[in-house]
């Protein structure tokens, strides 16, 4: 098994620097080239993070890996090429894409994401490895191998959707940031993190999309006991687009610097689309917000939030507070019967 695996990460290791090898010295890469420096990679950067670019041919990986002796069954276990059920040849898997490596947090390959370079309907932008033996992806964080130090250093992590996005706040400066795989934050993740940073920004993109699962990934980090930040972004911008726009510098002090607390975020996402007037919308923002302030919540935000709240709405403190006493005492009838439900369950022994 062990064996096994360093080969997988072995071919990968080889497919990556063959990958960067055609991005940088052939006339096929120019154009993939070309489209990064468009976008503000750094022949530095480029270099650091092996990125590279796919042949349009079928058995580029293929051929090399051949001639390399490697089992290509096994290799198509990887991910890296795919094979055929008819006779068993193997092709590759990614063809005319853009290559970045994914790293383990010990810098070894162990997956890949190609970028398409124009934009296409017929063809996801974005192709990732599939799950293998050496890589999962509900694990795994693009960046955490270079981003460690820094994350520990500073005792808080941020976190971003898209592993482009890691590398514009690389460029931008700022080391302390990694990204899930195109999947959301799991459980495992937060694992992870819990034993390297007992805090961690979100900065997910300005959109339904990013905000919802802002939303989720922050309730999962404090439901660790992980202090959960969130660094906002405006619509329709994502962090790389933000740098863009903005500069590095503002990109850092208005944007990173200036976190909302969680419960700060998850009201102004509950605000969205409600109207005060309607009676309706008031009571179901309270409620929401109510939900929240129920968990894992000091005495000082529950005062803090709840006039808050009450300024906002025009409803009373006292009816606020009422609200959220009575969810409590609900929550802890439905534990206690839960409790006595496990008591009561009889133990069964079995005589062998
Ligand atoms: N993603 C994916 N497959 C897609 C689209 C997205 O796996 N077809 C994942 C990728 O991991 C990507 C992340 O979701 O990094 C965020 O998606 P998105 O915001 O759409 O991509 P960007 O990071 O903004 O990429 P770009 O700026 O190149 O469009
Ligand atoms: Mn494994
Ligand atoms: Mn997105
Ligand atoms: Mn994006
Ligand atoms: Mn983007």
């Amino acid at each position: 098994e062990g064996q096994r695996h360093r080969r997988m990460k072995e071919a990968h290791q080889i497919a990556a620097e063959y990958y960067h090898h055609m991005l940088l010295h052939t006339e096929d890469g120019e154009e993939a080239l070309q489209y990064l420096e468009d976008r503000g990679f750094s022949q530095t950067l480029i270099e650091d993070y092996q990125i590279g670019y796919a042949l349009p041919t079928w058995d580029g990986l293929t051929n090399l890996l051949t001639a390399r002796g490697f089992d290509l069954a096994e290799v198509a276990e990887s991910g890296l090429l795919i094979q055929r059920e008819q006779d068993g040849s193997c092709f590759d898997r990614f063809r005319g894409r853009i290559m970045f490596p994914i790293r383990d947090e010990s810098g070894k390959t162990i997956a890949f994401s190609g970028r398409i370079i124009e934009a296409s309907t017929s063809e996801a932008k974005y192709m990732n490895s599939p799950e293998s033996p050496i890589f999962h992806k509900s694990q795994v964080f693009f960046n955490l191998d270079k981003a460690r130090a820094s994350i520990r250093k500073q005792h808080k992590a941020i976190i971003m959707e898209g592993f482009i996005d890691v590398l514009a706040a690389v460029r931008a400066g700022i080391p302390n940031v990694i990204a899930t795989m195109g999947t959301a934050l799991t459980p495992q993740h937060v694992t992870k993190l819990k034993r390297l940073v007992e805090q961690v920004i979100i900065c997910y993109d300005g959109d339904g999309a990013g905000w919802e699962a802002a939303k989720r990934a922050g309730e999962l980090l404090q439901q660790s006991r992980i202090k959960a930040e969130v660094a906002v972004l405006p619509e329709k911008l994502d962090p790389d687009d933000y740098v863009k726009q903005h500069g590095a510098t503002s990109f850092k002090e208005d944007i990173i610097d200036k976190p909302h607390t969680y419960i700060a975020f998850v009201k102004m996402h509950a605000r969205r689309g409600k109207n005060f007037q309607f009676d309706n919308d008031k009571m179901q923002y309270v409620q929401e917000v109510v939900d929240l302030l129920v968990h894992n919540t000091s005495p000082l935000e529950r005062d803090l939030y709840i006039r808050q709240l009450a300024d906002e709405t025009n409803l009373s403190e006292e009816a606020i507070l009422a609200t959220l006493r009575q969810k409590e005492s609900d929550e802890a009838q439905r534990s206690k019967r839960q409790q006595q439900k496990e008591q009561f369950t009889p133990v069964v022994v079995t005589h062998q």
